[in-house]
């Protein structure tokens, strides 16, 4: 048997199998089966190494779901492995990492617990919405980007001096990493979120730069579409051109693909740290590299 176990959860088994292939593991693939009261049974496909394990799997909706099934699969791979090393490709909870209003329970603290209890030492996460999410956890913790991935699949697209724009102040060093690696300008839109209703607006009043560009909007994440919709209609406006999206991870609820399609946006690019349509980019070589 190979010295090392790449043990696919069942949110993340493409990812898995391309992580295995290239650090020539035995992928172990899990298959699950679903009670009629939500409770997830797995089932592991093969034996898994003394040595070294390596758990992959993405906390996306259903986030407890894949939460409980990655913190079983640390578990199971601790029973039988020395070491346990878990990737999360997108860590759900982490935009709960800080006691925004007064008896807000910090979730991402209860998952340093838990993925320390479950037996992994170390987490190795793709631009987790916040690095302040992984203060809280006491193991080794990795965060890695996706950024120069997206950007080598624009720089394919030969656009002629695009501007990226951060949909936000706190994407702004995000739209910097990403312009610096294109070679492009960047701006960030002053944008405000309603704590309670988590309704979005942009503050910004006019952005000369943008007349007549293509744009790249740069986020983390969409999950509503809500920033990227707003900031969408409020470039459009100002008369730019095309508005291009990238973001690492797409959790695109509901309807959320169809709406920013609406609000005139050509293309959504996001990373495989979630599968989906728009999960063109693939990280595989990213997180092989934070392994070795
Ligand atoms: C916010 O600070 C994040 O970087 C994203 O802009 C946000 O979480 C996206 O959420 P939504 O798509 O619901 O606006």
């Amino acid at each position: 048997m190979a010295r090392l176990s790449v043990i696919a959860g069942k949110a993340s088994e493409e990812l898995a199998r391309k992580i295995s292939r290239k650090l020539k593991g035995n992928l172990v693939k899990s298959e699950v089966r679903t009670f009629a009261d939500g409770e997830s049974k797995i089932t592991l496909s093969g034996k898994i190494s003394k040595g070294k394990s390596i758990v992959v799997q993405s906390v996306y909706p259903p986030v407890d779901t894949n939460l409980i099934q990655a913190l079983s699969l640390i578990s199971k791979a601790k029973e039988n492995s020395s070491e346990v090393i878990t990737v999360i490709p997108y860590m759900g909870y982490a935009r709960q990492d800080r006691e925004f209003l007064p008896g807000e329970i910090v979730t991402m603290k209860v998952l340093g617990k838990l993925f320390k209890g479950a037996g992994t030492s170390k987490v190795i996460v793709v631009d987790i919405h916040s690095l302040n999410g992984l203060k809280h956890f006491t193991i080794k913790t990795n965060n890695v980007t996706a950024i120069p991935e997206l950007v080598k699949f624009f720089k394919k697209l030969r656009l002629k001096e695009p501007l990226v724009v951060s949909p936000d102040q706190g994407g702004k060093e995000r739209a910097k990493e990403f312009a610096q690696e294109l070679g492009s300008e960047y701006i960030a839109l002053e944008k405000k979120r309603d704590r309670k209703t988590g309704k979005v607006q942009i503050k910004t009043k006019n952005v000369d730069e943008v007349l007549g560009r293509d744009l790249i909007l740069v986020d983390d994440m969409i999950s509503t579409g809500g920033s990227i919709i707003k900031a969408t209609q409020f470039l459009k406006k100002q008369k730019c051109k095309r508005v291009f999206v990238a973001c690492t991870h797409a959790l695109l609820m509901n309807d959320a693909e169809k709406k920013i399609k609406k609000a005139g946006v050509t293309k959504i690019v996001s990373a495989n740290t979630i599968p989906g349509k728009t999960s063109i980019v693939d990280v595989s070589n990213t997180i092989v590299k934070a392994l070795v």
